[in-house]
């Protein structure tokens, strides 16, 4: 496995393997790498012939107070699980080459990012679009692979790698959850004991309101209801700070489902603030 720490080196590792015939798949992430992160993984690697795992803790789409200081690190135990899962490059770039003194250049995307994450972590999705441009412009991936646990950040980067041409296949994995419901999620080690045994409150308050639209129901707000009488009744120690119903493919709100649409949530437990979402699909 190789590890690469600078666009120029890791653009010419690309070069390598596309001349052997190889197709690239990227998966990026800002490390302290999970079971999620790694089934992502084992997704680029059947959608291309070698998988480059990026990891960088990326300034730019933290706010100021927001965790960037605090959010957890790990990179011998990232290159561990890589080389363990089979994959051949890591890109590991360190702030300065990301962002060197000067740097002035940023890519945002209208419209998607206006509410649910983006009306509360405002700059949030420029910051993630910047980077994520920067590592396709790096890595040159023919195929990049995304979560779904971060449903709004998925739709924008989509937006984004279609309307700047990038030529790059987005592939979207679904959700893993530990045992109890909990999206994995690197912030979840930062818990307390007793916010981590609330916490998979968040995926019932989402069960309840799936199987309320499963019923038939089709309102909005009583949908929006459901999830969220749950999570305050079952979550004492977390703070709602959204529960909304987006339309999937313009994330705009909707008062009535007609199409699929995206339920999604962000609630804070002291200083960790997490996100879950499901599709109700029509
Ligand atoms: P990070 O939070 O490390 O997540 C990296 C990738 O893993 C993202 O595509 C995210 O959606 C996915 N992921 C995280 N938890 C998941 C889960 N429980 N199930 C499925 N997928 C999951 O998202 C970022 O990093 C950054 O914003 C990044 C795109 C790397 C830009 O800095």
């Amino acid at each position: 496995m190789n590890v690469l720490a600078t666009a120029d080196e890791m653009r010419r590792w690309t070069v390598q393997r596309k001349a052997a015939g190889e197709s690239v798949g990227l998966v990026p992430t800002m490390g302290y790498l999970h079971e999620a992160h790694l089934s992502l993984v084992d997704l680029a690697k059947r959608a291309s012939g070698a998988v480059v795992v990026s990891v960088f803790v990326n300034p730019t789409q933290f706010g100021p107070g927001e965790d960037y200081e605090a959010y957890p690190r790990d990179e011998e135990r990232d290159l561990r699980l890589c080389r363990e899962r089979g994959v051949a490059a890591v890109y590991l770039p360190p702030v300065s080459e990301m962002y060197p003194e000067g740097y002035a250049t940023y890519v945002e995307v209208e419209g998607l990012g206006d509410q649910l994450c983006g009306a509360s972590r405002p700059g949030h999705f420029r910051g993630v679009c910047t980077v994520v441009s920067k590592l396709f412009n790096a890595v040159q991936p023919d195929v990049a692979v995304f979560g779904r646990k971060d449903a709004q950040q998925a739709r924008i980067l989509e937006r984004m790698t279609s309307d700047l041409q990038f030529g790059i296949r987005i592939v979207l994995g679904d959700t893993l959850r530990e045992h109890d419901g909990l999206a994995m999620s690197s912030r979840n080690v930062r818990l307390s004991r007793e916010h981590r045994a609330q916490a998979p409150a968040l995926y019932r308050g989402l069960r309840d309101a799936l199987r309320l639209f499963e019923r038939g129901e089709r309102s909005a707000s009583e949908i929006v209801r459901a999830a969220r009488e749950r999570i305050e009744r079952d979550a004492p120690g977390g703070d709602v700070e959204y529960v909304e119903l987006v339309d999937w493919n313009t994330l705009a709100p909707v008062t009535s489902i007609e199409r699929t649409a995206l339920l999604a949530l962000a609630v804070r437990f002291g200083p960790v603030r997490l996100i879950d979402n499901v599709l109700l699909e029509v």
